[in-house]
């Protein structure tokens, strides 16, 4: 029998492994302890620096923007499709100069841009780019999933994405040049990768790096998760569609599902025409006892946006957005009756007031 130094070794990344290659085709990919620290892997990744400009929305999550920030880029926020919420394709290509490290299309709602001109765009200019699929796992673009598409894709499985480790997250590769670089910083700065892998005899401190691994019992639990992936999908499709067929005909403006799209029912949000609309119809349905909200505040208009002077970007649609989106209830367990009275009140409130 072989003996082993540690009895007691990481047990599950194999099998995570094996289920990621099966269900999303991707066999580059560190497992972490969020999305957050995916994304600053990214920024470390790509060795972020002064001179870089990252094109980003500022209709997303702080962490989209932290690793770039924390390492001097200059964030060049860009303005959104207000018909889908995600980075305008025109308003990215405005943005592009010769300092464009990276683009990072959020996909809102676990939708996407249009990902093949931004790809064809990217390797023509020579910029990185950097999918941040926190709500998109399982959606698909022509067919393939999200977060597998460009140079480095995230994931995040915090407690309300649609499968969920309590907090977790992936760091998909798709730039094999890139690994070495990313293998590294997984491992803390350090070439135990390849110690591991017999390639060096001792491993040693060789760069920077960070403490980003998934834990092993998290990694045990992300194996059942995406197991139950494409039935809490399909569960989940049920109650968006039966919200999508309830607003028909309302003059009520849901969120656009581009004809490319193979879209994960992340979201099920409203677009209203201003804050107080937006805010008196949570306020009605508050009544009732049901919980529904708004989203992002835009990253420009931020306290810390303000103190960097981010809020001098134009961002109209983008503000326009966030002063207008409300996300309905949509998890399985909801149940389409459940869907059908939040409607109904809805329906109610915007009849008489608008
Ligand atoms: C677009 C986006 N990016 C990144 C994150 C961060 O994910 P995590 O909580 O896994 O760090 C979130 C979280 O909701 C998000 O919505």
């Amino acid at each position: 029998m072989e003996i082993t130094f540690n009895a007691r070794g990481p047990s599950h990344q194999k099998a995570l492994e094996r289920v990621f290659k099966t269900q999303l085709g991707v066999d580059r990919v560190f497992f972490t302890t969020s999305c957050s620290s995916a994304l600053d892997m990214a920024a470390q990744i790509i060795e972020t620096g002064h001179k870089d400009e990252i094109i980003l929305p500022s209709f997303t999550y702080v962490t989209t923007a932290m690793g770039f920030v924390k390492r001097g880029a200059r964030l060049v926020f860009t303005d959104i499709d207000p018909e889908t919420g995600v980075l305008d394709l025109e308003a990215v290509k405005r943005n592009i100069t010769s300092r464009t490290k990276a683009v990072i299309p959020v996909h809102y709602a676990g939708i996407s841009m249009d990902m093949d001109p931004l790809l064809a765009l990217g390797r023509e200019k020579g910029f990185y780019v950097i999918e941040d699929a926190a709500q998109a796992i399982g959606a698909r673009y022509k067919g393939i999933p999200l977060g597998t598409l460009g140079d480095m894709g995230t994931y995040s499985f915090h407690y309300t994405k649609n499968i969920s480790t309590g907090e977790g997250g992936a760091l998909v590769v798709g730039d094999s040049a890139l690994m070495p670089r990313a293998r590294v910083i997984f491992e803390k700065g350090t070439d135990r990768y390849d110690f591991i892998a017999g390639i060096k005899s001792e491993y040693s401190w060789v760069d920077l790096g960070g403490s980003y691994e998934m834990s092993d019992f998290l990694k045990a639990r992300l194996v059942e998760e995406m197991g139950r992936l494409e039935t809490i999908t399909r569960q989940r499709k049920i109650l968006y569609e039966r919200y999508r067929e309830n607003f028909l005909g309302s003059g009520l403006r849901q969120l656009r599902i581009p004809d490319y799209a193979g879209p994960n029912y992340h979201i099920f949000a409203l677009v209203f025409d201003g804050e107080s609309r937006r805010n008196r119809m949570i306020a009605a349905l508050k009544k009732q006892g049901i919980e529904a909200t708004f989203h992002y505040q835009p990253l420009h208009l931020s306290p810390f946006g303000l103190k960097r002077g981010y809020s001098e970007f134009f961002l109209p649609e983008t503000e326009a957005f966030a002063r207008g989106i409300l996300r309905l209830p949509l998890y399985p367990g909801l149940s389409p009756v459940e869907v059908d009275r939040i409607s109904k009140i809805i329906l109610e409130e915007w009849r008489n007031h608008s």
